[in-house]
């Protein structure tokens, strides 16, 4: 009973100061708050500690059969949390309505840190976040979730899965002024989340059965943890000394990105995936790299040493996603393990690829990165992950770069262009890129972004990093090797995914797919005005599908990440089509009035891709902000070749398709009808991912976030959205180039 104790000390302090944070923290908190109806988010952060909150409430016009209302709040530490599930007392769904208010406590949410914040003993302080809720009417609190987020994931997006293991070990007890406590000693034996509700007016909570019920008013509500917390990295740590003035011209964005950025990692997103990707954090430092910090302690160093941490030193593997907290102890468990250790996802298989394009970008084309290299690559890993201990990053990653050189072998080889040589996915995944769903690629094995782009470019990457002597002794013989081989990469793969469908039957595919999706807006089939080309989703698919057959937008990899010089007319061709698909309107295109979608399924004959290709799905019909992003520095980049007047032994390197007006224009054109999309979405830009509704009145596509959307068939709950994804924040590098208008 001593915690609760503490805790009530803190609140009554707490309340006293006015909501004031504790003193040891010199600057003010960051706080953000972004409501997105059903959903409420507040961020709160100071220097000792890192929440979320996140308060569903069931609107007018809300499907209850997917939203009902309930809180969470989320911690990076631990990727850990606390999750309520609420319901009217009076049985009538939808009755019950909750919401976060400002009170003395809180504006709305205030720090808790109780035990002594001069103990260095971490399992000892708690630290949370408190503030007040308000219910419209008399509830019960009827699913509680307190330990890992990914817990909390099981149950809000699994098949509800709750394990008795870890839901019956949550206590419920009455505090002294007339509130409740539940409480759950983690599975390591030493943490303890506590999640505590107390009268802030006349109500009451009481306990039946260990079940609160509230009567309708507010409640001062308290989720806390004795976890080591992690070290944030303020805006000022995470931006480069030159980019400094985003921060108060983007105060919002630049306040997301260090709510997401730490010493040691940047986290994925806010509240889902409050940890390590490698993917989101690559992808995100290769868009944000002109304005993140570099040198010692970076943003840019944080993510490349997260990266090398976590490898596979047997095979190479970069890890996709870490798992740390309760959920470690939990699956070390379910292994017949005693350990509270991490486990380290290596399933992907693009991941190992963005590590040598981000190095190449950092150590080799950055002038700070430059003179870290030596430094770097001699640093030791095993800070995080033990089985690395006795490597140095340089060695990590070698032997990440033998493994890229050892998979791109078998295809380089002499009339060896052939199919099978691809990169595939692994064996028993369905999942391997970042479509990762069970329709994301259309079960294919052999995923386009990572055969047409990520392979070259991770070649031509550690050709540049051996030209810097960066693998030590291995450098000579991989700087000719490696650049050879992207060679054969960059020139003889598109050519598998390459779709093209004639005119008429393009017209006639469109049309009926309109009519398939009861699509009531025009079906742009005028639009068509040529045949049409694009490239496939993957090979290998589903339903015996040779090629997934699915327009989308990962040629913004190839645009972003390479500069081919081999076949002229193949890099014509490439510009052009990509053009055309951006200015056309979906369902004949990507472009939407709510941004350009990722998959476009009408093209696809058998009825399997506009049923699994939908505007509920995770990667169907619609919008990722990343891709906007890469897809406008992609076009760029490749619109520059053309003003690059440069040349290089006498010979000009201006692509030709620069010459082609028509071609050349047509690359312009859609640029700016991109950017023209991306400014006029730009509310949704920081989320992870949205959909859209067609408004028939307004003849406009209307923003919807995804989880108010009727999943796909098959799928038995909906995934909702981040409300702040990393890889969502990088609109703060990618600006449009307004000498392309
Ligand atoms: C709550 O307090 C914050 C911070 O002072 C303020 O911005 C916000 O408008 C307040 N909300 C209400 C509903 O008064
Ligand atoms: C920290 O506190 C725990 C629990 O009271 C105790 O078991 C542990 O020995 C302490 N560690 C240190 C370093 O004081
Ligand atoms: C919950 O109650 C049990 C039985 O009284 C006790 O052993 C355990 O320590 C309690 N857990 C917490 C987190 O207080
Ligand atoms: C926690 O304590 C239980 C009961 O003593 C024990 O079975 C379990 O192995 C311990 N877990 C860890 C991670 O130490
Ligand atoms: C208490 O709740 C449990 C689980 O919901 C239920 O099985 C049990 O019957 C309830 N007991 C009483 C006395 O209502
Ligand atoms: C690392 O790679 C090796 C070889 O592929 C594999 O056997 C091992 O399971 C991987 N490690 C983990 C933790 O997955
Ligand atoms: C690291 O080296 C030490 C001393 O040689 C050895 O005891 C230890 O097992 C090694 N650890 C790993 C992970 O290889
Ligand atoms: C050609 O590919 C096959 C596997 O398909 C591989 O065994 C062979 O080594 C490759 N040839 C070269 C020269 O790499
Ligand atoms: C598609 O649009 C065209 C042009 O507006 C129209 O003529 C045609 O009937 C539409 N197709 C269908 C199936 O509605
Ligand atoms: C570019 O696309 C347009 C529209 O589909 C087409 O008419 C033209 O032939 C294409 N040009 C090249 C060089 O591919
Ligand atoms: C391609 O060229 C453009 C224009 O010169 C340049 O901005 C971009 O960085 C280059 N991309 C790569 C991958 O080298
Ligand atoms: C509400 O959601 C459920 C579950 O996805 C779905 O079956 C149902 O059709 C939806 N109801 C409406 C009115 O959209």
């Amino acid at each position: 009973m001593m915690r609760w104790q503490l805790l009530v000390t803190t609140l009554s302090s707490l309340s006293v100061l006015g909501g004031a944070t504790p003193s040891t923290c010199s600057s003010s908190p960051a706080t953000l708050h972004l409501p997105d109806a059903p959903y409420d988010n507040f961020f709160y952060s100071d220097c000792n500690t890192a929440a979320q909150v996140v308060i569903t409430s069931p609107q007018p016009d809300s499907n209850l059969t997917l939203i009902s209302p309930r809180f969470i709040a989320a911690w990076p530490a631990g990727n850990s949390g606390v999750c309520a599930y609420f319901a009217p007392e009076n049985g009538v769904n939808g009755s019950l309505s909750i919401e976060v208010v400002n009170s003395t406590v809180g504006n709305p949410l205030a720090a808790i840190e109780s035990g002594s914040a001069s103990s260095s003993n971490s399992t000892t302080s708690y630290y949370g976040v408190t503030g007040t809720i308000r219910f419209n009417t008399s509830a019960s609190l009827t699913v509680p979730i307190l330990g890992s987020i990914r817990t909390i994931r099981d149950f809000v997006e699994g098949p509800s899965l709750l394990q008795p293991q870890i839901q019956d070990t949550i206590n419920v007890t009455s505090l002294p002024n007339g509130g409740a406590s539940l409480q759950r000693l983690w599975l390591d034996n030493v943490t303890t989340t506590h999640l505590n509700f107390t009268p802030a007016t006349n109500g009451s909570v009481t306990i039946n059965n260990k079940t609160l019920k509230f009567e309708a008013g507010d409640y001062v509500f308290a989720a806390e943890f004795n976890y080591p917390q992690l070290t944030q990295l303020s805006p000022a740590q995470v931006l480069s000394n030159s980019s400094t003035a985003l921060i108060q011209q983007d105060p919002e964005r630049t306040t997301a990105l260090s709510f997401l950025s730490y010493s040691t990692k940047l986290l994925a997103g806010a509240w889902r995936f409050l940890t390590y990707f490698g993917r989101d954090s690559m992808i995100s430092a290769l868009l944000l790299e002109p304005v993140l910090s570099k040198g010692e302690n970076s943003a840019m160093e944080a993510v490349i040493a997260a990266v090398l941490e976590r490898l596979n030193r047997t095979d190479g593997s970069v890890c996709h996603e870490e798992t740390i907290g309760d959920y470690a102890t939990w699956l070390n468990q379910q292994d017949g393990i005693v350990s509270t250790d991490p486990q380290y996802d290596y399933k992907m298989v693009d991941s190992d690829y963005y590590l040598p394009i981000l190095m190449n970008k950092y150590f080799v084309e950055n002038s700070v990165g430059k003179s870290r290299a030596k430094t770097f690559v001699s640093i030791a890993a095993g800070a995080t992950n033990p089985n690395n201990k006795n490597l140095t990053y340089g060695q990590l990653a070698a032997i990440n770069a033998e493994r890229i050189l050892r998979l791109a072998a078998p295809f380089a080889g002499k009339n060896n262009q052939t199919q099978a040589n691809l990169v595939r996915l692994k064996d028993n995944q369905i999942v391997g890129e970042w479509r990762d769903s069970t329709y994301g690629i259309g079960g294919g094995r052999i995923p386009y972004d990572v055969n047409t782009a990520l392979m070259p470019a991770a070649l031509r990457a550690i050709a540049s990093l051996s030209r810097r002597k960066f693998f030590s002794t291995k450098s000579s013989s991989w700087a000719i090797l490696a650049d050879k081989y992207a060679q054969v990469w960059e020139d003889e793969t598109l050519q598998f995914f390459r779709v093209t469908v004639p005119k008429s039957q393009a017209k006639q595919l469109v049309s009926s797919y309109a009519q398939t999706i009861g699509f009531t807006g025009p079906n742009q089939t005028d639009s068509i005005d040529d045949d049409v080309t694009f490239h496939a989703l993957s090979l290998d698919g589903n339903d015996n599908l040779n090629q997934v057959a699915v327009m989308n937008t990962d040629d913004c990899f190839r645009h972003f990440l390479l500069n081919t010089t081999g076949s002229q007319s193949q890099l014509t061709a490439f510009m052009n089509q990509t053009a055309n698909n951006i200015r056309r309107t979906f369902p004949a295109g990507l472009l939407t009035g709510a941004g350009m979608i990722v998959a476009n399924p009408a093209y696809g004959e058998n009825p399997v891709y506009a049923a699994n290709w939908t505007s509920g799905a995770y990667h169907g019909t619609v919008i990722w902000s990343w891709p906007l992003a890469m897809m406008a520095k992609g076009l760029e980049q490749q619109l520059g070749r053309c003003s690059n007047t440069t040349s290089s032994h006498g010979k000009t390197t201006q692509p030709d398709f620069c010459k082609d007006d028509a071609v050349y224009g047509n690359v312009k054109n859609a640029y700016n009808i991109l950017w023209d999309s991306i400014d006029a979405n730009t509310p949704q830009l920081s989320q992870e991912v949205w959909s859209w509704v067609y408004n028939d009145k307004n003849e406009t596509f209307v923003p919807t976030p995804l989880g108010v959307m009727p999943p796909p068939p098959g799928s038995s709950s909906q995934t909702e959205s981040d409300i702040r994804q990393l890889w969502s924040l990088t609109f703060l590098a990618v600006t449009r180039n307004t000498s392309f208008e």
